[in-house]
């Protein structure tokens, strides 16, 4: 979906859905993020619509952004989890999610979290190591039970983003190499408190070229045919999520491309698998905006013009980290994106750091202090990595569903700052 879709300028000023950012903002205050449930639900819709003729079990990988009304949404819409820790498992748990949609990934379980895992029922562990086979092995022989388990395989291929978020490179951290695993799979019998169901891989995220994803599926296939555990089956593969989106217009394409890729590839597979999929950005990156305002607006003598706004890298740290391009511009204004002629400015936020900058010499319209700003495509790891530094409370969050708006995280208090603390 596009994000003019939900997030469109009406009569001078944006909206999300029926609501008016400049409404929002003056309810709640600055800076704080807005999500669309109509963005959200379609965006689901559109991936599960697009892989409808695989019957896929949609994963929302809830790192991208687990707050508790996206994910009761999401669990309502009928989809399962992919979770990274026994804090997200714990999230979904509390929405009412389904333990039999929900599967596990990382390179670092702890066995409480296993143990976690195992006692709430979860779908299946995607294991990243030998090593943690064993783990998950002594804690479900423990608990008398046994574990469903994928192997996360290491594809080694490029999928073309930023190398910060490359996951399938055979020099990453992540998955298990071929032949490693060939010699894994033939020796399951060791862990007998482990039942292997299926193959994984993530090959990385923001992906806008659908091929290495088809690469990494037909790799997961030919092995699945090939790798059975002795006395047993392989019922899954799992492509992991990194469907990338539209930061700026026509980046990425849409998931019916991904489809008509991957989908052939399981026709033909000599055996059916049931396919499963962890998209986190997809559903969740361009139903949201950060909402902030403008603090300061300063010239240097060299004719430079520094945007100083009230949302600093601690609530939305993807360009400071990643360099990553956020679509930046004023709630009000007759000519939403049209950059020619415009001064540049940068954009940045009141942390003690150079880093804090969320755009470098970006073509800007004049703006004012005051002046509510938007940045675009904050939904996905917005929030999700935002933190307290500088002491800062965190922004609240909302939820839109057509003219209504709520909050759905309210913003933090110098209070929630200390509370854990003691003298
Ligand atoms: N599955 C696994 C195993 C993953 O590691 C990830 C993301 C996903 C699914 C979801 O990927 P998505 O569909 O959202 O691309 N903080 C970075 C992104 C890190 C992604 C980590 N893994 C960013 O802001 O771009």
């Amino acid at each position: 979906m596009d994000m003019t879709d939900t997030f469109a300028y009406r009569g001078g000023h944006l909206a999300c859905e029926a609501c008016r950012a400049e409404d929002i903002a003056r309810a709640v205050g600055t800076p704080c993020y807005v999500y669309s449930r109509a963005a959200i639900e379609a965006n689901a819709r559109a991936l599960a619509d697009a892989f409808a003729p695989a019957k896929p079990l949609l994963c929302y990988s809830i790192k991208a952004n687990g707050n508790l009304a996206i994910l009761k949404l999401l669990k309502d819409l009928g989809l399962g989890f992919d979770i990274v820790s026994g804090g997200e498992l714990d999230r979904a748990l509390r929405v009412g999610a389904d333990p039999a949609k929900v599967v596990f990934a990382g390179v670092g379980k702890t066995r409480a979290e296993v143990r976690q895992a195992l006692q709430a029922g979860i779908l299946m562990f995607n294991v990243e190591s030998e090593p943690e086979l064993a783990a998950i092995q002594a804690v479900a022989a423990g608990l008398g039970t046994q574990a469903r388990v994928a192997l996360r395989l290491n594809p080694d291929i490029d999928p073309k983003t930023h190398r910060h978020i490359t996951t399938g490179k055979r020099e990453t951290k992540f998955g298990i190499d071929f032949e490693s695993a060939r010699a894994l799979v033939a020796r399951m019998p060791q862990w007998p408190a482990v039942r292997l169901v299926g193959y994984h891989a993530h090959i990385g995220s923001q992906v806008t070229d659908p091929r290495p994803h088809a690469a990494s599926l037909a790799k997961l296939i030919a092995f699945a045919g090939e790798c059975v555990p002795p006395g047993g089956a392989i019922e899954y593969v799992n492509i992991g999520g990194g469907f990338g989106i539209d930061y700026v217009p026509g980046q990425a394409p849409p998931p019916s491309a991904f489809a008509e890729l991957l989908l052939p590839l399981l026709a033909q597979a000599a055996r059916p698998f049931r396919l499963l999929m962890e998209p986190g950005r997809f559903i969740v990156g361009n139903a949201g905006v950060l909402l902030t305002r403008v603090a300061y607006v300063k010239r240097n003598s060299d004719g430079r013009r520094f945007v100083i706004l009230d949302a600093a890298m601690n609530d939305l740290l993807r360009p400071a980290l990643y360099d990553a391009h956020h679509r930046i511009w004023p709630a009000a204004s007759d000519s939403p994106f049209e950059s020619d002629g415009l001064a540049p400015a940068d954009v940045v936020g009141p942390v003690c750091e150079s880093g804090d900058t969320f755009a470098k010499e970006r073509p800007l319209p004049e703006v004012a202090e005051g002046d509510l700003v938007a940045i675009f495509g904050a939904g996905a790891y917005g929030f999700a990595m935002s933190s307290n530094y500088n002491a800062r409370p965190r922004p609240c969050e909302v939820l839109v569903d057509g003219s209504h708006h709520r909050v759905v995280r309210r913003r933090e208090s110098f209070d929630d700052l200390v509370r854990l603390e003691t003298l």
